[in-house]
């Protein structure tokens, strides 16, 4: 498959002269497709009923006659204002119990029957009429952005109920797994519990995971009814735009239903408001974005799309929302682009096509500026576009090591942190940084895979709840396992285990005690680097690997099994890669500050994240630039 290019358009926010000449223009740049249509429902639809497509149909035939692709998105992100009127109760309530306003998007909540049968039928209205023309469909519009997944709506408590009855059966059931004795918690009947929302102190743990369990479940059943809408009408392929750090649904549980998973990559805007990097790395990326958060994202989503995924949307110049908005150094449009490639995605889109001068994101930029002339990220769009001309297929080697990512575990580590600035996200992202420091291809694996053969090492850091299926395919492994911290620390209902935690077969150790650490309080590690944020005490007879400045063993080892029971800085991090790498033969590289290599199975791509050129192996590299060796 040939790599390709796009970007997202809005046929409605434009006259429709001008329609013609923007797909002219599109394809002269090199792009192949074209998203459209995902916040358009009040122009579809203007009253209840009232379903105007003419102009969509036209708007399709257009940018296909100019030869482009067209993906289109159900308008379901943006329910109309009548919808309210409608459903006054479709609004998600947020924790507090204040109903989220109209007025921007993705009001509505999940669980509301109304809202579900309404995404319904507008899903078969336009999958009925466009099925045989479209090239590919997304659903709705990132799930989950803007903190949308969970709700504490009546329609939530209603549905939650009955997802707990099917779990748990009977409400006797429940009161022994959940522990509901402590604080006398103890329900008579389903229809008593509550939501986890507006409890004096903390609600029981049990209650808050299985409440975001439920929510990610409601999120996976949404857009199975949108799938099964535009599979009765069309067989063109599916996908969902997923967005970056938003871990409060499964996204591997969404994309089963999926053929390509897609997500929308903003790397200075993360930078500045989601990856959680210090003040000194936010300053010296801030024009580049973090060398690690995207490669991390596009390595997720291969694993979410089962080795099919794309970019929806590409940052091309400043975004509107980040505390700060900076340009991207001139080299940077390109580096994102071909760094996506390089990770395997079939094709990268550009948001937007122009910048629109009104409303919310009069402050985005555009491939085109608001008056049409081209803003600078056409120049390397045009560029990537030219370069992609001659280069290999997509190609998807699979990598030496594998990384476990598990959106349950996230929720765990959420709903009991045990420290303030613990999150499970963090510590995964800290793992793949270091991998990546040694130039290593990663990839990341669903807590489903149930064989792990052709990896030489298997890394599972703070899975909470290992299943017994995870818990076998990872005991039968060849490959070297690196456990902890926090392996089986609770079972499927949020209780300690007993015995005691991570009973891993083969390898004799016990979590004896676990604390957290003050920020400005690490653990030093004898021989270099520290644990910071959280630390266990292990039992064991295994071999220590390293302890602290005391003797005690914080990672130890037997055989091909490693347990990790502490949060290591970038120095132990550094330290436990080469470690395990070595063990197990795989050769590693010290890459220089802001350089990463990704390997296909016909190139090596170097990428110099920084702002300065760097010194390598391969040479001077210069800033902001992707340097192509064939192997
Ligand atoms: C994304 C969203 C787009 C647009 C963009 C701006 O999160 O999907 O519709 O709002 O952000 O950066």
């Amino acid at each position: 498959m040939k790599r390709t290019l796009g970007t997202c358009y809005y046929p409605e926010h434009w006259d429709e002269e001008i329609w013609a000449e923007d797909a002219r223009r599109m394809t002269e740049l090199g792009l192949t497709w074209v998203r459209i249509g995902e916040f358009a429902w009040s122009r579809l639809e203007p009253s209840p009923g009232d379903l105007q497509l003419d102009w969509l149909d036209r708007a399709i035939d257009v940018l296909n006659d100019a030869g482009l692709s067209v993906v289109l998105g159900t308008p379901t992100a943006t329910p109309p204002r009548w919808m309210l009127d409608k459903h006054p109760d479709m609004i998600a309530l947020d924790a507090d119990g204040k109903p989220r306003g109209f007025g921007s998007r993705r009001h509505y909540c999940f669980s509301h029957a109304g809202f579900r049968a309404e995404s319904q039928r507008i899903t078969r209205i336009i999958a009925e009429r466009f099925g045989h023309k479209v090239a590919a469909w997304q659903t709705d519009n990132e799930y989950g952005c803007h903190d949308t997944v969970i709700s504490y709506s009546d329609a939530a408590r209603v549905a939650f109920q009955g997802w707990l009855q099917a779990r748990y059966g009977t409400v006797d059931a429940l009161n022994a797994a959940w522990g509901n004795v402590f604080w006398s918690m103890d329900y008579d009947r389903f229809d008593q519990i509550g939501l986890p929302n507006l409890t004096v102190t903390e609600p029981n743990p049990a209650h808050a995971q299985a409440f975001r369990r439920f929510s990610s479940d409601q999120v996976v059943a949404f857009n199975r009814e949108q799938v099964d809408e535009i599979r009765t009408h069309s067989t063109a392929p599916i996908s969902h735009n997923y967005m970056g750090r938003v871990t409060d649904f499964d996204h591997f549980e969404v994309g089963k239903d999926l053929e390509i998973a897609t997500w929308d990559s903003y790397p200075l805007g993360f930078l500045e408001d989601r990856v959680g990097a210090s003040p000194e790395h936010q300053r010296a990326f801030a024009r580049q974005g973090d060398p690690d958060f995207q490669a991390f994202h596009h390595d997720l989503y291969r694993a979410v799309g089962r080795g099919r995924w794309w970019v929806m949307e590409q940052q091309p110049g400043p975004v509107n929302w980040a505390p700060h908005n900076p340009a991207p150094l001139p080299g940077m449009v390109r580096l994102w682009t071909w760094e996506a490639l390089a990770h395997g995605a079939e094709a990268v889109c550009y948001f937007r096509w122009r910048q629109a001068p009104f409303a919310q994101e009069q402050l985005h930029s555009g491939l085109l500026r608001p008056d049409s002339v081209e803003a600078p990220a056409m120049v390397e769009a045009r560029q990537v576009a030219s370069e992609i001309q001659d280069a290999p297929d997509v190609s998807i080697p699979r990598a030496d090591v594998g990384l476990i990512f598990d959106y349950d575990a996230d929720w765990a580590w959420s709903v009991q942190p045990h420290g303030a600035e613990l999150s499970y996200f963090g510590l995964v992202l800290d793992h793949y940084r270091a991998l990546r420091r040694a130039g290593l291809n990663v990839d990341i694996l669903s807590p489903d895979t149930q064989n792990f053969s052709g990896y030489k090492i298997v890394l599972a850091p703070g899975l909470m709840h290992l299943t017994d299926e995870l818990r076998t395919a990872l005991a039968q492994t060849e490959a070297h396992v690196v456990y902890g911290p926090r392996t089986g620390a609770r079972d499927a209902d949020f209780k300690m285990p007993i015995p005691l935690p991570p009973a891993i077969a083969g390898l004799d150790v016990t979590v004896a005690r676990l604390e957290s650490l003050r920020p400005d309080s690490p653990t030093p590690l004898a021989g270099g680097g520290a644990v910071q944020g959280y630390l266990e005490e292990l039992e064991t007879t295994a071999t220590p690997m390293f302890t602290r400045e005391d003797g005690q063993p914080i990672v130890v080892t037997d055989g091909n099994r490693t347990y990790n029971g502490g949060w290591l800085d970038d120095i132990g991090m550094d330290r436990l890669v080469a470690q395990f790498c070595e063990t197990a033969g795989v050769a590693t590289r010290t890459l220089p500050n802001g350089i990463r290599v990704r390997r296909t199975e016909t190139e090596e791509f170097w990428f110099n994240h920084c702002a300065e050129a760097v010194e390598t192996e391969i040479g001077t590299l210069a800033p902001a630039s992707v340097t192509r060796r064939a192997i």
